[in-house]
């Protein structure tokens, strides 16, 4: 049967009659009349995003400004969820840092009350979790799974299946609400799987969400005011799983649905929050409250932009981040012993083309690591791509200590590499190649020009780096003009 669209119109209808809208510091009109209210902080999707780089001015996202919107509401009468997917899908020590960074702040100063495990997650593996709790027990303390299991131990769930977290409202009984995790088994037909890795599947089985929380519900529901789940999956599995679980109040998922963009949606008697934004750049802000027949959602959730230039710092948050930074130290890799030398460096290409070498220092590409430097980046592998030299391959840049000299945007880059060009280069300059003989001579000559790097550079290359999320509008024609060594009248 198809999804009953009468019956959701009407339903949004009946809600527009009574909406007010939830802002953040809006007072209602009618707070004082009506049954407990209770707000709702949702948010997922982090993919391990703790900060925005800040190449940009404007960028949205930062534990740093999530920890201030959560600050509007007291932690006592608010409920702030995570739905799942902290983990990016790209597995690599930088990554992993970043995971255990947005752990420890969503189980410490965001003080979240209870934080899905999605199948992304899993990608971590079972050592990561034991050594994140090993050393910091809040960073997975809030962590819940009804249908996570441990494959070496059939049945037994992995993470806690849910937990009871309690409120109280001014002059109210305490209330108690008890919160359940789930995830989606990851579709290997879905688009979205072609993208995943399924190293999970060595450690962990997901069981069916629906059942798992069918299972609980009655346990959960008992001692109760109000039934949350979490789910990490697609849309329609959202759908499905919420007709599946009727008795459930409240269902908070990491993705929306295609043509409703504000919500709550009902779907089985069940009302559908859904997480509008990835990595960490919108917080969802929702009123409960609980009337005669039991808990609706006050108006139309809103989605607050996590921005820098809206909101004030937390403190304790950027203590946090200083932190990471500080041990971003540990990502170091060392430069090979014996590098292929494909990379020259632009000391090395400024000894010849001196009017483009000193036009080039004169752009902000050429103290683009010590950007990095200055922010106490310069560890971080996720910044070092896109502001040094041939990160990590042949002879390029490798670290802050070893490799300074291929720091920032360089000749290079644009360019393309280019030690032989110079090596051989060198070799006419300073006579060597007249000592040769005619056959060898002209044999290197040729092998000369072959050689020559292409002088214009393509969009392409610019927008390696220059992509929307760190450069919004770059526009190639009115850049070329900054970075084509005509700063300098020619010389
Ligand atoms: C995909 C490439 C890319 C990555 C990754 C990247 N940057 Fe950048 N960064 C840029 C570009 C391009 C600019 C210039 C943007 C502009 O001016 O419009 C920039 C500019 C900056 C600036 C502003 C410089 C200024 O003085 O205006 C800072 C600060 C910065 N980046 C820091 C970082 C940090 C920290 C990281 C890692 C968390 C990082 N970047 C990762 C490409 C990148
Ligand atoms: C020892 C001197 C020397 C060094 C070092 C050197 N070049 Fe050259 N480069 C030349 C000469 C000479 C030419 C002109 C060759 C020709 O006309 O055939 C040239 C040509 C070029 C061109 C093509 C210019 C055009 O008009 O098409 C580019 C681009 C270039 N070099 C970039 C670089 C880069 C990048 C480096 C460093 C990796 C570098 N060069 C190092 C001497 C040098
Ligand atoms: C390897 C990554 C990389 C590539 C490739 C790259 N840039 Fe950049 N660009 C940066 C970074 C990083 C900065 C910021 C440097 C800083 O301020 O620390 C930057 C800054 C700039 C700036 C100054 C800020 C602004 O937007 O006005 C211009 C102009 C620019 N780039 C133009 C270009 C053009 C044009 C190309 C292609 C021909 C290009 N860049 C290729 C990384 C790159
Ligand atoms: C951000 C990209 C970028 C960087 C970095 C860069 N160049 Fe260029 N370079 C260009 C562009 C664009 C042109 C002009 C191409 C054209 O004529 O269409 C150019 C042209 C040249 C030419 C041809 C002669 C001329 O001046 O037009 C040489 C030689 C050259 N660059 C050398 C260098 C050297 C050496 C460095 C480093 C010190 C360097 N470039 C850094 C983009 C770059």
């Amino acid at each position: 049967m198809r999804r009953s669209n009468a019956r959701k119109g009407l339903w949004l209808a009946t809600l527009a009659a009574t909406v007010w809208v939830a802002g953040p510091g809006s007072e209602g009109a009618d707070s004082e009349s009506s049954g407990p209210a209770l707000t709702l902080f949702f948010i997922g999707n982090r993919m391990s995003e703790i900060e925005p780089c800040g190449c940009k001015e404007n960028q949205l996202g930062g534990v740093q400004f999530e920890a201030t919107l959560y600050a509007e509401v007291p932690a006592a009468r608010s409920l702030r969820v995570d739905a799942g997917a902290w983990t990016s899908l790209a597995l690599n020590p930088e990554r992993s840092m970043r995971t255990r960074y947005a752990l420890r702040a969503m189980g410490g100063l965001l003080d979240l009350d209870a934080v899905n495990v999605g199948q992304p997650d899993l990608e971590q593996g079972p050592d990561f979790f034991e050594d994140v709790g090993a050393k910091h027990p809040e960073a997975i303390a809030r962590l819940v799974s009804a249908n996570i299991y441990l494959k070496a131990e059939p049945g037994r769930l992995a993470f806690p299946a849910w937990r009871m977290v309690e409120k109280t409202i001014d002059g109210e009984q305490p209330l108690r609400v008890a919160i359940a995790g789930t995830a989606a088994p990851l579709d290997k037909t879905s688009k979205a799987a072609q993208f995943r890795t399924r190293r999970f599947e060595a450690d962990y089985v997901i069981g069916s969400a629906a059942d798992a929380l069918n299972e609980i519900l009655p346990e959960m529901k008992a001692g109760a005011d109000l039934t949350v789940a979490l789910f990490h999956g697609t849309w329609p599995e959202t759908v499905e799983l919420a007709r599946a679980v009727p008795g459930l109040d409240l269902l908070v998922s990491t993705s929306r649905p295609p043509t409703v963009e504000t919500g709550p949606i009902l779907e089985g008697g069940v009302r559908i929050l859904s997480v509008h934004n990835a990595e960490g750049k919108e917080l969802g802000r929702a009123e409960l409250r609980r009337g005669a027949d039991g808990w609706t959602v006050v108006g139309q959730p809103v989605w607050l932009p996590i921005s820098p230039q809206r909101l004030v710092a937390d403190v304790a948050a950027l203590q946090l981040l200083k932190e990471f930074r500080a041990n971003t130290e540990e990502l170091i890799v060392q430069a090979p012993r014996n590098p292929t030398r494909t990379y020259a460096g632009a000391q090395y290409c400024g000894i010849c083309h001196v009017r483009e070498y000193q036009d080039w220092v004169k752009t902000p590409h050429f103290h683009a690591l010590d950007t990095l430097i200055a922010k106490g980046s310069q560890y971080d592998a996720k910044c070092l791509q896109c502001h040094t030299l041939g990160f990590q391959k042949d002879n390029g840049f490798y670290n802050v200590n070893e490799s300074r000299s291929m720091g920032g945007v360089q000749c290079e880059t644009c360019h393309g590499p280019g030690y032989e060009h110079a090596a051989k280069q060198n070799l006419v300059r300073n006579g060597s190649v007249n000592a040769m003989n005619p056959e060898d001579r002209a044999r290197f000559l040729a092998d000369l020009k072959r050689l020559n790097p292409p002088s214009r550079v393509e969009a392409g290359t610019c927008l390696q780096c220059h992509t929307p999320e760190n450069d919004a509008h770059f526009d190639y024609d009115l850049k070329i003009r900054k970075v084509n060594h005509e700063i300098s009248p020619p010389g």
